[in-house]
C-alpha cells in the first residue's frame, strides 16, 4: 500500500467510527476548479498585497481599484464548476448525524456542489453591502470597474467578504466554534492554517478531543496536529476516501 492509500484507509476508519464531523476548507480545495489560492507559489499574494487590496483601509484609500479586483475575481468564481472534492463532500454529508462545512472560502463551491450545511466565515463574493450604512445591494446591476456610491448615505459599496484585520460574522464564527467542540473528526482541507481565528477552528476540535485528518499536498501551519495526513490534491482523494467510508458503513 502507497503512503496515501494507507492514510486514506485510516481517515476512513476513523470517519466510519463518527457521528459528527466539521470539515474545515481554504482556497486549496477550489485550486482544482481553476481558481488561484493566495499562498502556493505564484499564488495572489505573491503577485498583489494583501495590504492593498484586501483590508478596509485600502478600499477607503481606493474603493475602484479595490472592487475591481473582487469583481474581476467574483467572475472567474462564477466561471468555475464545483470539482469532485466538493462533490464528495456534498455525498459525505448524509453519512453523519452532524456534518458542518467551516470554510474560508468566498466562491459558494461547496454550496453549488450540494453541501448543505456550509458556515462561509469570510463571507462570498457574491454579495455587496455599503461599507458605511451596512445595506445590502443585489449583484445583477452593478458596475465592474467602480465602487457603486450608496444612493442611502453616500458610502460605497463593497463585496461582503471579511478583509484582514476585520471581525469574523460573529453569529458564524460561534456556531463553527461549537461545531469544533462537538465534531469526533475534524477534517482540514486545503488551507495553509496562517490565518487567525479561522484556523482556531482546529485546534479548538483537537483540544476538545477530536481527531484530525489533513488533506494537502504540502506540510502546513496545521500538520502538527493532525493524527492522519493525506498529502496529495483534494480532488484525487476525495471521492476515494468516500468510497472506502460507504465501504465501511456497509460492514458494519
Ligand atoms: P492558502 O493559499 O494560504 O493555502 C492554500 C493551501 O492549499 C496550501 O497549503 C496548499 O498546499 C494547499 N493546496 C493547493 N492545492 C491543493 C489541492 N489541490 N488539494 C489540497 N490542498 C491544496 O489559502 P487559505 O489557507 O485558504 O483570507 O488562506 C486563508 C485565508 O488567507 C483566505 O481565506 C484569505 C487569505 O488571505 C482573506 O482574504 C481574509
Amino acid at each position: 500500500m502507497s503512503e496515501v492509500e494507507q492514510s486514506l484507509e485510516q481517515a476512513a476508519q476513523l470517519l466510519c467510527a463518527a457521528r459528527r464531523v466539521v470539515v474545515f476548507t481554504g482556497a486549496g480545495i477550489s485550486a482544482e476548479s481553476g481558481i488561484p489560492t493566495f499562498r502556493d507559489p505564484g499564488g495572489l499574494w505573491e503577485q498583489f498585497r494583501p495590504e492593498e487590496l484586501a483590508t478596509p483601509e485600502a478600499f477607503e484609500r481606493n474603493p475602484d481599484r479595490v472592487w475591481a479586483w473582487y469583481w474581476q475575481r467574483r467572475a472567474v468564481m462564477a466561471a468555475a464548476e464545483p470539482n469532485a472534492g466538493h462533490r464528495a463532500l456534498a455525498q459525505m454529508e448524509p453519512l453523519f448525524e452532524e456534518f458542518t462545512i467551516v470554510t474560508q472560502n468566498i466562491d459558494r463551491l461547496h454550496q453549488r456542489a450540494g453541501s448543505r450545511r456550509v458556515l462561509e466565515l469570510h463571507g462570498t463574493i457574491f454579495e455587496q453591502h455599503c461599507h458605511r450604512c451596512g445595506r445590502l445591494y443585489d449583484g445583477e446591476e452593478l458596475p465592474a470597474d467602480r465602487a457603486p456610491v450608496c444612493p442611502v448615505c453616500g458610502g460605497r459599496v463593497r463585496p461582503s467578504v471579511v478583509w484582514f484585520g476585520e471581525l469574523l460574522p460573529s453569529s458564524v464564527f460561534q456556531a463553527a466554534q461549537s461545531a469544533a467542540e462537538r465534531c469526533h473528526v475534524l477534517l482540514s482541507i486545503g488551507t495553509s492554517g496562517e490565518v487567525y481565528p479561522a484556523a482556531g477552528i482546529v485546534w479548538q476540535a483537537k483540544l476538545h478531543g477530536a481527531a484530525v485528518v489533513e488533506i494537502n499536498p504540502r506540510w502546513t501551519e496545521l500538520s502538527g496536529l493532525a493524527d492522519v495526513r493525506i498529502p496529495a490534491p483534494a480532488a484525487q482523494v476525495l471521492p476515494e476516501l468516500l468510497e472506502r467510508v460507504r465501504r465501511c458503513r456497509q460492514r458494519q
